[in-house]
């Protein structure tokens, strides 16, 4: 009795153990699947600090004091567009520097180059003054708008 019923406890019990392992295999699947459906929501709450991080970022890169450029950048006479920032620093003499926003009065265009000691905008030709980015030339009726800049050494900084 004993010797005859031994046999049929293993079977099943090697079964047990297959069954076994394919619900743990199973588990470790679906263990698998909630971690990355966890890893993509955490995804997002790290995309959303990514975001709070780079606004930050541009918060004080814009208003924080960052170097802009080197003063012997600046042609004297003339200037220098930073499209990136906005600005057009100039330097109407000798160690003197002004900065402007790059934004046309006239319908918002930035403006693109200068020559001659006036700042240009391409769209419809307005120029303005490098010394105090007045209008020269319109169809612009007001001038460039002063940004402040900071000259310490020989590097200039976007106040
Ligand atoms: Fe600059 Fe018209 S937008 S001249």
């Amino acid at each position: 009795m004993t010797s005859e019923s031994t046999p049929p406890v293993e079977a099943p019990g090697r079964r047990t153990v297959v069954a076994a392992v394919g619900a743990a295999g199973l588990a470790v699947a679906l263990t698998a699947c909630g971690s990355s459906d966890d890893t993509s929501s955490s995804g997002g709450s790290g995309t959303q600090a990514g975001a709070n991080a780079s606004g930050g970022g541009s918060g004080s890169g814009s208003g924080g004091g960052t170097a802009l450029a080197k003063t012997s950048d600046i042609p004297e006479g003339g200037g220098k567009i930073f499209k990136d920032r906005n600005v057009v620093v100039t330097q109407p003499a000798a160690g003197t520097f002004k900065a402007f926003s790059t934004r046309c009065p006239h319908m918002g265009c930035a403006v693109s180059s200068i020559a001659k000691g006036v700042i240009v905008c391409p769209c419809h030709g307005s120029q303005f003054s490098v010394e105090d980015g007045s209008v020269k030339k319109g169809p612009a009726t007001s001038g460039l708008t002063a940004e402040k800049v900071t000259v310490s050494g020989d590097s200039i900084t976007l106040a």
